[in-house]
């Protein structure tokens, strides 16, 4: 493993033990992960909406071919999602054991036995060509270390006309945002840079894929790109 892969799977595994910490504040739903969510990510509680609306726009409400979660953290945004789609057949990867295992508890509680969870690197994903319908990528790109073998394993993976979507931190929409994302999370390793700005990041897409929307709330991108 990799100097920067060893440090983010530590940064991780943490979070994975504090994982009630950190969903309270994906959820926006505790008192600290609200008041997180607005100081540090600047999301009053109609952008924290607006960005879950980006989040899962790609993938409709009645999906039912195959589907690749990566990197999926606890699963505390996609997994509830999941219980609608049942003739989906879903794949969950994420480096951290600890995530996952606290993803794995999320979908035992809301019993949802047809997904398959795997350890797994998304630079050099255990997949063939052109098997999957759609990858969902929530908060992924910002943290992966190696950011061209992540887009690179992603749209290897997916099938002529699948969806690659999700969200991710732009940099330049919010000095707050961007001076805590410089000193804790990539101090830290949550975040790994360099990061996109919401140009740079329409401009990498557009030279991937053959059709992408991007829509911004703050410091995060929502993306849906056709391949
Ligand atoms: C900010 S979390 C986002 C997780 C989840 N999508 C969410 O919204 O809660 C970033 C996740 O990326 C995972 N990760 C970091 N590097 C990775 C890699 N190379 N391959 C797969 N997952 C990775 C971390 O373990 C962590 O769970």
């Amino acid at each position: 493993m990799k100097d920067e892969q060893k440090k983010i799977a530590a940064a991780y595994e943490t979070v994975g033990k504090l994982s009630n910490l950190y969903d309270g504040m994906m959820t926006n739903s505790s008192f600290l992960g609200r008041l997180a969510m607005k100081i540090f990510w600047g999301l009053s509680d109609a952008d924290y909406l607006k960005f879950l609306s980006y989040a899962f726009a790609g993938i409709s409400e009645n999906f039912s071919g195959k589907l690749l979660e990566v990197p999926v953290g606890t699963g505390v945004l996609s997994l509830p999602r999941y219980k609608n789609l049942r003739d989906a057949e879903i794949f969950c990867v994420d480096y951290s054991e600890k995530m996952l295992t606290a993803a794995k508890n999320h979908a035992e509680n809301l019993n949802l036995p047809n997904i398959k969870f795997l350890r797994g690197d998304v630079g050099n994903l255990p997949f063939g060509d052109k098997i999957f319908d759609a990858v969902l990528s929530i908060n992924g790109f910002h943290a992966f270390p190696n950011k061209n073998a992540a887009y690179s394993e992603t749209f290897r993976i997916l099938k002529d006309g699948g969806t690659f979507c999700g969200t991710k931190y732009i940099k330049n929409q919010n000095a707050v945002t961007d001076f805590f994302v410089k000193n804790f999370c990539e101090r830290l390793g949550y975040f790994t840079p360099p990061f996109e700005t919401l140009q740079s990041l329409e401009l990498k897409l557009k030279k991937i894929y053959g059709a992408v929307k991007i829509s911004s709330v703050q410091s995060f991108a929502g993306f849906i790109c056709r391949k």
